[in-house]
């Protein structure tokens, strides 16, 4: 059976778990061959390892997103081993949360930098791979492939959180990424769109109390969100509930998919009603 995305090659930054892992386990079901970024090579290695295993195409690239040099060293490495680039999915990070008049620099830029800047050189490696690309099939008068970024924000920054400043700043401002790339490359055929998630059920929403960790520069940084406040989510979601990671990438395939062809510059709040 045809998938949505057969002979296509996708890059999904933090696919070792959650959202993306669920989006590239997906993608690879509808025919995409995926290159799995994360910071942990073990997860990667494991969504890749259960991708083969269902018939699916996919390589593992550990590394760390805000390394300067690691956006181009991860777009040549996808476009040496499936020979192209059509999809790439920014989807790599955590929190660090803290109220605003105890954050520090050190907060506030961890959090930029995974969130803002990461997204915009990993655009910026893969304009030679999409932008050139494009540019040349038009002017040799071919239609261009299927090509689109997809960016994932939060409700945190297109609504402001209490405790997140460095976060929602950032989720805000990938937003504004994305609609300027819609803009630059919309007359290559390619296209940028962005997915603001409510309350997902992944390690990042998990109880505080649990003591989970995301491992930085040699700095252990607590992740998840306080017990008492996390009871209380539900209430605020007209569904009643958190999404889970599978319906989170549902939302991630349909942006990707040529189901949405003419959607560009558009971010599709997906949160169970939440902040409507
Ligand atoms: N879970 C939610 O409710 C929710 C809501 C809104 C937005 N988001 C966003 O969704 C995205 C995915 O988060 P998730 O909920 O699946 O969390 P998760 O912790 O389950 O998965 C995130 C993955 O990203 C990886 N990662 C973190 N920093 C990285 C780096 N510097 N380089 C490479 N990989 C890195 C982690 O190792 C992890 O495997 C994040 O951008 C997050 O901010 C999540």
């Amino acid at each position: 059976m045809a998938g949505l995305l057969d002979g296509q090659v996708a890059l999904i930054t933090g696919a070792g778990r959650g959202i993306g892992a669920a989006t590239a386990t997906l993608f690879a079901r509808e025919g995409a061959k995926v290159v799995v970024n994360d910071l942990n090579a073990e997860p990667a290695e494991a969504v890749v390892a259960a991708i083969r295993e269902a018939g699916g195409e996919a390589i593992a690239v550990p590394g760390d997103v805000t390394a300067p040099d690691f956006p181009e060293t991860i777009v040549r490495t996808a476009v040496e081993t499936f020979g192209k680039l059509n999809i790439l999915v920014n989807n790599a990070g955590f929190t660090w949360d803290g109220v605003i008049h105890k954050m520090t620099d050190e907060q506030w830029q961890t959090i930029l930098d995974v969130h803002a800047t990461a997204p915009f050189r990993l655009i910026r490696a893969a304009a030679p791979y999409m932008r050139d690309v494009a540019k040349q099939e038009l002017a040799e008068g071919r239609t261009p492939e299927p090509r689109c970024i997809i960016n994932v924000s939060s409700t945190s920054g297109l609504h402001g959180n209490a405790g997140q400043a460095n976060y929602a700043t950032a989720k805000m401002g990938i937003v504004g990424l994305t609609k300027t790339v819609a803009k630059e490359w919309g007359r290559f055929g390619i296209r940028c769109n962005a997915v603001a998630f409510g309350y997902i059920d992944t390690r990042l929403t998990q109880p505080k109390e649990k003591g989970e960790t995301v491992e930085v520069a040699g700095r252990k940084i607590a992740i998840g969100i306080p017990e008492a406040r996390r009871e209380l989510i539900p209430m605020l979601i007209p569904l009643g509930r958190a999404g889970t990671p599978e319906e989170a990438a549902g939302a991630v395939l349909f942006l990707a998919s040529p189901l949405a062809s003419y959607v560009t510059g558009h971010v599709l709040e997906v949160t169970g009603g939440y902040g409507i």
